[in-house]
């Protein structure tokens, strides 16, 4: 064969197979038989092992896996990956119908679809390929994830021929189907090994693995429920999510009542009624129905709250409950030395999934519901993971049954437990000397809305505690080389790695720190308004009960929490150490407050010179300026770094929106 006849022949076969791929996997009609498929994939695979210059990108090769991805990289999303706001009754609905329609002034129609319980996806394509995945993450950015996600079958990798634009993205939920999770934990009990929780989280946990044809192998299925374009192909959701079905992408079928435009509250409560029912039958997991508002103008013009779309709202269906014994009650220790009690069930059936242990929450709720070990219970599973105990069956109690008596000491150290006055929670008050707490608190610190420190993970933490390298949030900035090198799975990269991830964390802003040191009931929100009113560890520190009370929105339980956080002579020392250490212990002179940004709203995007992309929406924020996650009409700039999403710049262009640098913005800041 000739070189021209080798190339044609692999184009030929990827052709074909990612044809019969589609057939099986999105129109579940298959058109030819395994044995011949398996076969047209494996001449293909020898042809480009053989010829690897002739090989596509996205080969149907690519289904059965094979690369190794051993860091993710973290991609900043082009439009920000949100929630929704949830609702659990007729009455919500209607209150969300009437809210939309009076912000409209007019009437809506509804897209009601299935809430795939499952892990949210954002596939990108350009020029009809398959060019990238990537996870939720916070939000902002996630993990590229694309050599697994390619391994999922009903995911195209090259679009079929269509109006699609050229670059836009895909956004879905990868599921774990029902009948694929059993089958996995078949496999693992027969092996002895634990078996896996559920198919959410197995699913979640099949697309961080590393290597790619273990992905292949579990057969992840994803489903689409949103497009997002620089440029708009249709007049609203319903008709793009068909369109997006005709370019090879698995889309809700309407025939099958997958997807259905409503315009009243009764067709909605249909569709909610027959899926309640009609969702046992599924071999995937729903959780509800998501309602939105079809058409992309209303849409626009209702806009998003800080977390959410004001277009669309989740009904959640009532949880599933289940009869079984409980064997024991035990105590989980958390980072801020809470006591957890759970309860170790006789494992039962619930929602598809085995359930074993549920929260049982404090000592007041075992009291009120009067638990006791060998007492058979009501357990539900609302969207936690961890089920809940929601009663106990009082006729099935044992003569001989006593009421549960609540650890006095802590499981893990043996401190006398305590219980302030007004609080729900026992402490272990052994905050230096208790080992769950000292790995929680470090884990918290690094973790990535807190101190994200790259190149160290929560069991690395785990690792450093047991050798004997740390024992509290100062000793990891003592770590060195030397004694890291010697540890199991520490090679030179990954300690290089580290001790950058922990030098990089001295530059986070003061807010950040003020959340990863962990105190309790501060988070994210408290430790903005603390940082920003405040502007200083020493001022925190030196207020009083009161003052601290004078911060819009802190109430006093919070206040309290602070300041005796502060006012303990070991934070203080552990304080200053930080302090010692580079740590950001107040809002640098450039950020404090001026008035010149306000009433502008910014969007950012891309990396930054001279700050980090936090560093610039807190700089935003300190001079009165307001950011959002997406361009819309109402933006006023887009501050633009290096790397900034294609499509986004197309979309500031098109809606005429100043595209400005690092530098601009700074300027803009001085001017005042
Ligand atoms: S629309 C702006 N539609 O539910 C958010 N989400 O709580 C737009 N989900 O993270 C989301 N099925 O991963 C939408 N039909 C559906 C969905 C769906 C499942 C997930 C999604 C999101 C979470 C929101």
């Amino acid at each position: 064969m000739s070189e021209q006849d080798i190339k044609q022949k692999i184009d030929q076969l990827s052709e074909e197979l990612e044809s019969h791929n589609y057939s099986y996997y999105v129109l579940s009609q298959p058109t030819i038989s395994d044995y011949e498929f398996d076969m047209k994939l494996k001449e293909l695979m020898e042809l480009e092992a053989k010829y690897p210059q002739f090989a596509h990108d996205n080969s149907p090769t690519k289904r059965v896996g094979g690369d190794i991805t051993k860091n993710f990289q973290t991609v900043m999303h082009d439009y920000p990956m949100l929630s929704l706001s949830n609702s659990y009754s007729k009455d919500e609905i209607v209150d969300f119908i009437t809210r939309t329609e009076k912000l409209i002034e007019g009437k809506c129609v509804f897209v009601c679809e299935l809430k795939y319980d499952g892990v949210a996806i954002g596939i990108k394509y350009r020029n009809g390929q398959f060019y990238q995945a990537v996870t939720r993450g916070d939000g902002q950015k996630g993990d590229d994830v694309s050599a697994n996600v390619k391994t999922i079958r009903a995911v195209p990798l090259t679009l079929k021929p269509g109006d699609f634009p050229e670059s836009f993205e895909i956004r879905g939920e990868i599921v774990l189907p029902k009948s694929k999770f059993e089958i996995l934990n078949e496999e693992m009990r027969a092996k002895g090994e634990m078996t896996y929780a559920n198919p959410r989280n197995t699913a979640s946990g099949t697309l961080k693995l590393q290597d790619s044809s273990i992905v292949a192998k579990r057969g992840l299925d994803s489903f689409l429920y949103g497009i997002y374009s620089p440029t708009k192909m249709a007049q609203g959701h319903y008709e793009s999510v068909l369109k997006a079905g005709s370019w090879g992408f698995k889309s809700p079928d309407p025939k099958k009542k997958m997807i259905a435009q409503c315009n009243t509250i009764d067709e909605i409560m249909d569709f909610i009624n027959y899926w309640d029912l009609e969702r046992a039958h599924l071999d995937f997991d729903i959780d509800g129905i998501v309602i939105k508002v079809d058409d992309y103008n209303q849409q626009e013009q209702l806009g998003y709250t800080a977390k959410s779309p004001r277009w669309a709202i989740a009904y959640k269906f009532k949880a599933e409950q289940a009869v079984t014994q409980l064997n024991k009650v035990t105590f989980q220790v958390g980072r801020t030395g809470a006591i957890t009690p759970v309860a170790n069930l006789e494992p039962v059936q619930l929602a598809g999934t085995t359930v074993k242990r549920a929260s049982l929450h404090n000592a007041d709720i075992i009291e009120k519901l009067d638990v006791r070990e060998s007492d058979y219970v009501f357990v539900e599973k609302g969207g936690e993971i961890i089920p809940k105990i929601v009663g106990v069956d009082l006729g099935q109690r044992s003569p001989d049954s006593v009421p549960f008596e609540y650890a006095k000491v802590c499981p893990e150290c043996g401190t006398k437990l305590i219980r302030r006055e007004g609080e729900a929670q026992h402490y272990c008050p052994n905050e230096t000397g208790c080992k769950p707490q000292i790995i929680g608190r470090i884990q918290h610190f690094i973790s990535r809305r807190a101190m994200d420190i790259e190149g160290l993970g929560e069991e690395t933490i785990v690792q450093l505690y047991n050798e004997g390298l740390i024992q509290s949030l100062v000793d990891l900035y003592r770590l060195e080389e030397g004694q890291l090198l010697p540890l199991e799975r520490m090679a030179k990269k990954s300690v290089d790695n580290l001790l950058k991830g922990v030098e990089d964390s001295k530059k986070q802003p003061f807010e950040r720190v003020l959340f990863a040191l962990g105190i309790r009931y501060v988070g994210e929100t408290v430790a903005k308004k603390l940082a920003k009113y405040f502007k200083s560890i020493d001022a925190i520190q030196q207020a009083t009960l009161e003052q601290i009370e004078d911060v819009p929105e802190i109430g006093p339980v919070i206040a309290l929490s602070v300041h005796e956080y502060l006012n303990n002579p070991i934070h203080q020392e552990q304080l200053n150490q930080l302090k010692e250490f580079g740590l950001q212990m107040e809002i640098h002179e450039d950020e404090k407050s001026s008035n010149s940004l306000n009433g502008y709203t910014f969007v950012i995007s891309g990396v930054f010179e001279n700050h980090s992309r936090d560093e610039i929406k807190a700089l935003i924020e300190a001079n009165g300026g307001k950011n959002v996650g997406s361009i819309s009409g109402k933006t006023n700039y887009v501050v633009a770094g290096e790397g900034m999403g294609p499509s986004k710049r197309a979309k500031a262009e098109k809606l005429e929106i100043p595209i400005i640098s690092e530098s601009d913005l700074l300027e803009m800041i001085d001017q005042q």
